[in-house]
């Protein structure tokens, strides 16, 4: 009976403490033993012996019972510390990836106008000719529908050939005003240097009740973002034609290669051509059932944007998933 306590107590982990219980506790164990002994105690000592005995078995019990939990406790937290991670490590992992440039120049732009509280529209890819051409004032027939060489099903619909059908299926859908800008993939019958049959465009639109947006709301604002975008160039809107906008312009920086000097990126005009825009033509508003407002719209080509601004020479490069090119915008 010496020194059981401190047995308790020297038990080191739960298997130990485990050994030492069937040696106090067990059928053969040390207790037993003593209990054994009863019988062989004179009757009037017997309820003494029995007393202490009983005593002393629960204060071994108890010492038990507590350093069991400690053990426990002590198994627990060598347990959690062993599957532990640690967060903050940096990872050696390999290398990371990156945005695909047309991505990243799509950020870009979506995030300038973001901070201008435009909305970001969306609208489907496969469209009707209703909100492609009809709507944005391109009857049919009508020969602007050349310009753009379009992809049609067998049922009539078509992939659409520019952002703008979104303008329409916004106008339709909510009142002016009217701010947005609508990202996304568009699909023409083209295939050379500058064009593949899947690009995209960002397309703008602001519409306001009455007279508030010109063509100098638009002039000021697409100065601005060519800023953003292309750092301090020459802004220059020059006359064009779009159906669905009148007066319509084409927007031009002055050559980011040779800073105007002329050079072959800009065919020695020392001018690049980067997007079309004008005010809303008012039969475009008459098609979606508007009266009495103002508006401008803008589109762009997104991928025109990633070539200058990474003086990429092939369109089409963007497109085959080459690593090799991609590598190189880590
Ligand atoms: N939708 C025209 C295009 O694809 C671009 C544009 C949009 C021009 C809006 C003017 C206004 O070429």
């Amino acid at each position: 009976m010496e020194n059981l306590e401190a047995k308790i107590d020297g038990a080191s982990s739960l298997e130990e403490l485990e050994k030492v219980r069937v040696e106090i506790f067990g059928k053969k164990g040390v207790l037993a033993a003593e209990f054994a002994k009863l019988k062989d105690v004179p009757g009037p000592e017997k309820k003494a012996f029995a007393e202490g005995l009983n005593k002393k078995k629960a204060a071994l019990q108890e010492r038990f019972d507590a350093r069991k939990r400690e053990l426990e406790a002590l198994e627990l937290e060598r347990k959690m510390r062993s599957e532990a991670l640690d967060m903050t490590l940096f990872s050696n992992l390999g290398e990371k990836g990156a945005l695909h440039p047309v991505r990243e120049t799509m950020d870009r732009i979506i995030d300038y106008f973001v901070a201008l509280n435009f909305a970001v529209e969306s609208g489907p890819m496969v469209e009707d000719d209703f909100h492609n051409f009809e709507a944005l004032n391109l009857p049919k027939h009508h020969p602007a529908r050349d310009m753009q060489d379009t992809f049609y099903f067998a049922d009539g619909t078509l992939l659409r050939t520019h952002t703008s059908p979104v303008q329409i299926r916004t106008m339709m859908r909510q009142k002016p005003p009217i701010r947005i800008i609508a990202p996304g993939a568009v699909f023409r019958r083209d295939y050379d240097l500058t064009h593949t049959p899947m690009f995209h465009q960002v397309e703008g639109l602001v519409v306001e009740e009455g007279e508030k947006v010109s063509f100098a709301s638009l002039k000021w604002i697409l100065t601005d973002f060519l800023h953003y975008m292309f750092g301090e160039v020459e802004v220059r809107f020059r006359p064009s034609f779009f159906p669905f906008t009148e007066p319509s312009a084409e927007v031009d920086i002055s050559c980011i290669f040779c800073g105007g000097e002329g050079c072959r990126v800009c065919s020695h005009t020392g001018w690049l051509e980067v997007l079309g825009c004008g005010v809303v033509d008012p039969n475009v508003f008459k098609a979606v059932g508007y009266e009495g407002v103002s508006g401008y719209a803008f589109g762009l080509g997104v991928e025109r944007f990633a070539m200058l601004l990474h003086r990429i020479p092939d369109l089409r490069s963007l497109f085959e998933g080459d690593i090799r090119l991609l590598e190189q915008f880590r």
